[in-house]
């Protein structure tokens, strides 16, 4: 027998003692069964209804209406013999029915308050329709654009993916306790799963404990810290275990180390995938593995319901396991108030004004100006015509996103659509060009020429239809799909002033548009309110401030690119780049230099990770600390003066880096320790003040956690390419 003693047991609450003691095996079973009813139609169908009503499931994920919703939680409730309310799950990832931009567009915003609004209202919306729980935040960090679901997360930063992680649970769950309008947040995928290998979904991930802990492990510390109500474990095998057996990340450092109170739940059926990595034997080792590992709820596999009882009864499994399990989930229904309210709050409304204006917030804020050519940007309202071409210029379906479930297509607003109201009809020559983004014949080329030749500007509407992006949706060749390429290159020859806007989910290699247009905004999937989001940046109602939370690499070879690498012993430098076509025949080995960049693409992305341009200019100066020297106990404060010095009105995002000199192990080159947005009219200046602790310091080598005394520089500025350093010592 393998007995394992579960150390986390919750402290002791009364309400939750006195249902578990009235509890059969079997109904503490059910509690730990999560489960997709697949029959779309009502009435519930009798083999799901029956599972209810026998207290056999404790939460449904992704069911297909309300109706549908209410009526299973009113089985659970008043037919089951405990009426255990059920939690329903559902992926509520950007949004609900007001949908905001993809995830990686919302971490460009660099603004946590806005990501924190954006989640209650989509808490808001989500619980006005019945589902209490999200499968939100995603913290995976991804160094590598493949990788589909990058999408789905902050970048490549931790700092960031806390920071945001941090938002977006408050916004979900409320800041002191779930309230009628908020629901239960899943810090999601524990972990490491975004370090697939070749940015292949599900793929192995190999990641040393250092690695572990300084990166990958940080947002889902910073989610456990902010309570997060569940964690939901990964698809991915990490270090040859997989992440949904996990002993060491789930039971030692989620559970014992962290103190986790909340349930963790599989991802789908990745207890089930436990014997197709073959880790497990059969359903009754994955089933062991998974539980004794820390897993709590079984998304999809129904392994638990089909097999703990004969575990429990064999004596392979301890009760008190399954009571700690049970004790978690249960605890998290009380805590949403679910017994008192099991059901839709019905005073809530789905897109309000309120939310639409966040919305549009969000697309202006998201949006990352890339490239502006002799200032093309912003247009004036005056001009004559505009040709509005490309694919995505009137998808709506297509620029809401991966993960949407609940948006709805009439709702959105295409640049299209957004353009005819603010320009006129009259003024806007739309010819899309392609059907669709993968569309490959030329057919419609000419009607988008003509529409161009007959017009003041281009605005080409380019990118990626949603189902491209996401959960198994890989790309291994990343500049835009079918004969987009094509049709840029045909209307760049025109010689027109052409503004490009990407639409998509995903980093693109966009080196080649560079030289074809004047001017290029990375818009990603800006969900509900794209087109007017889009038009105020256009037309100059606002600037940009989107920055990059993700590396822009110039070709695919490069990847995976980021900023906060650490050093190798043979550092690049442009100097010591040695390009391919000037290597003479015949030359030595060695006699060019060795350094850590290729021949033919160097060592530089093309964009780095914090930039963003805007129609103005900022300059930063007079970085000051308050001490050169600081001890364990104190703090250090970092000032620098911004000024706009430009003639528009705009917002940058002032950001702190630093980089600890020596270590124990190898430092990175740059770490991300704050940002803030700042607001500035033209010629204004203000003072921008981050404080750093020596907390903030600290890294895991890999054995434990160290804070070094040591030197330390740290610039202010606004790109991971900050020039503007000082330096002080940690003594
Ligand atoms: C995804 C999760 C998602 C779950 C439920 C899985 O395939 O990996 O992110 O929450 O499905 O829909």
């Amino acid at each position: 027998m393998i007995s394992f003693s579960c150390k986390s047991r919750l402290k002791e609450d009364s309400k939750i003692d006195k249902l578990v003691q009235q509890m059969t095996l079997e109904e503490k079973i059910g509690q730990m069964n999560q489960v997709m009813n697949f029959i779309d139609t009502m009435p519930i169908d009798p083999y799901f209804y029956n599972l209810i009503q026998e207290g056999k499931i404790g939460s449904v994920l992704n069911a297909y209406s309300p109706e549908m919703i209410k009526e299973m939680q009113r089985i659970a409730v008043e037919e089951s013999r405990l009426g255990i309310p059920l939690l329903v799950g559902r992926d509520v990832i950007h949004g609900y029915r007001t949908i905001f931009p993809v995830n990686i567009g919302l971490a460009a915003t660099f603004n946590t308050e806005l990501v924190k609004e954006i989640a209650k209202i989509a808490a808001i919306e989500a619980r006005s329709e019945g589902v209490n729980w999200t499968f939100a935040p995603m913290m995976d960090i991804s160094r590598d654009p493949r990788w589909g679901r990058m999408v789905e997360s902050c970048g490549e930063d931790p700092y960031v993916a806390e920071q945001m992680a941090i938002a977006s649970i408050r916004g979900f769950q409320g800041k002191n306790g779930f309230n009628s309008n908020s629901i239960a947040a899943t810090a999601k995928h524990y972990v490491g799963y975004g370090a697939a290998i070749g940015g292949r979904d599900y793929n192995t991930t190999l990641i040393p404990e250092a690695e572990l802990r300084n990166v990958y492990l940080r947002p889902f510390k910073a989610a456990v810290n902010e309570n997060v109500a569940t964690v939901m474990a990964g698809f991915n095998e990490l270090n040859g275990v997989p992440t949904s057996g996990n002993i060491h990340t789930i039971r030692d450092i989620l559970k014992n180390e962290w103190g986790f109170k909340g349930f963790v739940v599989s991802d789908w059926a990745s207890i089930k995938n436990l014997e197709v990595h073959a880790y497990a034997k059969d359903s009754s080792d994955a089933t062991i593995k998974a539980l004794q590992a820390g897993v709590d709820m079984d998304m999809c596999s129904l392994y638990y319901l089909d097999k703990i009882k004969e575990l429990v009864l064999k004596g392979s499994l301890s009760e008190e396991l399954i009571d700690d399990a049970v004790r978690r989930i249960l605890k998290i229904k009380f805590e949403l108030g679910l017994f008192e309210n099991p059901y839709a709050n019905k005073d809530n409304k789905l897109i309000t004004e309120q939310a639409l204006d966040i919305a549009k917030k969000a697309v202006i804020q998201s949006t990352v100006l890339l490239q502006n050519k002799n200032k093309i940007l912003p247009l004036s309202k005056d001009i004559n015509k505009v040709a509005v071409i490309g694919p995505l210029a009137d998808a709506p379906y297509e620029q809401m996103g991966t993960w949407v479930f609940d948006g709805k297509s009439e709702n959105t607003v295409t640049p299209l659509k957004a353009l005819r109201e603010y320009l006129g009809n009259k003024k806007i020559n739309y010819a899309p060009g392609l059907k669709i983004s993968r569309t490959r014949d030329k057919k419609a080329f000419a009607d988008a020429i003509k529409a161009a030749k007959n017009s003041d500007v281009v605005l080409l509407f380019m990118g990626d239809e949603s189902i491209l992006t996401g959960e198994a949706h890989c790309r291994a060749k990343l500049t835009l799909p079918g004969y987009q390429n094509e049709l840029i290159t045909e209307i760049s020859k025109l010689g027109k002033p052409t503004v490009l806007v990407i639409m998509s989910g995903i980093i693109h290699m966009i080196e080649p548009y560079l030289e074809q247009v004047d001017a290029l905004l990375y818009g990603w999937h800006p969900g509900t309110m794209g087109g007017p989001g889009y038009v105020d940046l256009l037309f100059g109602l606002e600037s940009p401030s989107g920055k990059l939370p993700m590396t822009f690499p110039r070709t695919e070879g490069q990847i995976p690119i980021y900023y906060n690498h650490n050093n190798t012993g043979h550092p690049a430098s442009d100097e010591s780049w040695v390009r391919m076509y000037d290597i003479p025949l015949k030359a030595w080995q060695t006699s060019l230099g060795n350094t850590n960049h290729y021949l033919d693409y160097g060592f530089e992305p093309l964009f780095e990770f914090g930039f963003g341009l805007s129609y103005t200019e900022f300059n930063y100066s007079d970085i000051k600390l308050s001490k050169e020297t600081i001890s364990l106990d104190d703090s250090l404060i970092i000032t620098a003066r911004i000024k706009n010095i430009g003639g528009f009105k705009a917002e940058d995002v002032a950001q702190l880096y630093i980089r600890d000199l020596v270590g124990d192990i190898v430092r990175p080159v740059k770490e991300l320790k704050g940002f803030q947005r700042i607001s500035l009219n033209p010629g204004e200046e203000k003072i921008v003040e981050f404080i750093l602790y020596p907390k903030d310091l600290e890294f895991h080598n890999g054995k434990k956690w160290l804070i070094e005394p040591g030197d330390f520089h740290v610039w202010i500025g606004n790109s991971s390419k900050a020039t503007l350093m000082s330096k002080f010592e940690l003594k």
